[in-house]
């Protein structure tokens, strides 16, 4: 069931694989590494093995090592560069991006982490500028109606000097952007309050890399869940994903010159005076 498979030819035994599979099922004691079939469902499908073998022996779930990323780190000046220089973005072109550089974005999505490796995590992805634009009017007439009938949830009275912008030109929600990404998990799931919000995370920095612009949407997320729900349905959120974050995204039509400059903010070091005398 898991396709565990070692190439004799190649393996060197030397126990790595079972010193990092982190629930332990793969035994080394009859000398190549296997795995038994009672324990063969505590697997978490980590791939874990499969990274760690240096002499690329092991394959898992199908995955030839063969065919696995080298493993390049980028350079520390350049990651930071790219953690500071990300803005959010909320001037955009008008133009799609590219199916390409979409599927790239999609992939690295997938390599996020998710608790227990469960990858439960549902990426709604408008990926063409008129559904978006669509989104944009249905959310928008919603709202309206919410405001006509004093409708808005308690807390988001707010949303009606969005439809105020909007019969301006303004588009506060949604920044016009053509692009949009939510990123939602079941209630079930080991850690879905964090799950989606660490693929968000991931694929900012992605885009941020590809030349694209992205921005947080708490609006949307309140719009999609609580003030137009039916809407949410429509897009494909299922009703009982409980956390749920969207990011727009798409070519930004600003740039910046420089990146701005921060400060960490509470930040709290655990000295060895706080532990003294026990609890
Ligand atoms: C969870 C979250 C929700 C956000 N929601 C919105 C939003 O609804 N609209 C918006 O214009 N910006 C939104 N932002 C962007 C923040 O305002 C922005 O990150 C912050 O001002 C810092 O600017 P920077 O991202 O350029 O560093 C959100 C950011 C986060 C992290």
């Amino acid at each position: 069931m898991l396709d565990f498979a070692i190439d004799e030819s190649r393996c060197i035994q030397c126990g790595e694989c079972a010193a990092d599979c982190p629930v332990r099922i793969i035994d080394m004691s009859q000398g190549l590494p296997r795995i038994s079939e009672q324990r063969q469902g505590l697997c978490i499908r980590c791939q874990h093995c499969l990274a760690v073998c240096p002499t690329a022996a092991l394959s898992i779930l199908g995955v030839n090592p063969d065919e696995s990323a080298e493993i390049l780190p980028p350079s520390p000046d350049g990651l930071e560069n790219l953690i500071k220089s990300r803005r959010s973005v909320r001037r955009y072109r008008p133009e799609a991006v590219e199916r390409a550089v979409l599927d790239r974005l999609m992939e690295a999505v997938a390599y996020a982490p998710t608790g227990k490796n469960e990858r439960k995590v549902r990426f709604t992805l408008v990926d063409d500028p008129e559904v978006m634009a669509r989104i944009r009017v249905l959310t928008m007439e919603g709202i309206r109606r919410a405001v006509d009938e004093d409708g808005l949830p308690d807390g988001m009275e707010f949303f009606a000097k969005f439809l105020t912008a909007w019969d301006q030109g303004r588009d506060i929600i949604f920044r016009e952007a053509p692009h949009m990404l939510i990123a939602s998990s079941p209630r079930e799931a080991t850690s879905g309050e964090a799950d989606p919000f660490i693929a968000l995370s991931y694929f900012e920095l992605m885009a941020a890399s590809l030349g694209l612009g992205t921005v947080w949407c708490g609006y949307a997320r309140w719009a999609l869940q609580s003030v137009v729900p039916e809407l949410g349905r429509r897009l494909g959120i299922p009703s009982d994903h409980r956390s749920m974050y969207a990011v727009m995204f798409g070519y930004p039509a600003v740039r910046y010159a420089r990146a701005v400059q921060r400060e960490v903010q509470g930040l709290h070091r655990v000295r060895p005076a706080d532990l003294e005398g026990g609890l």
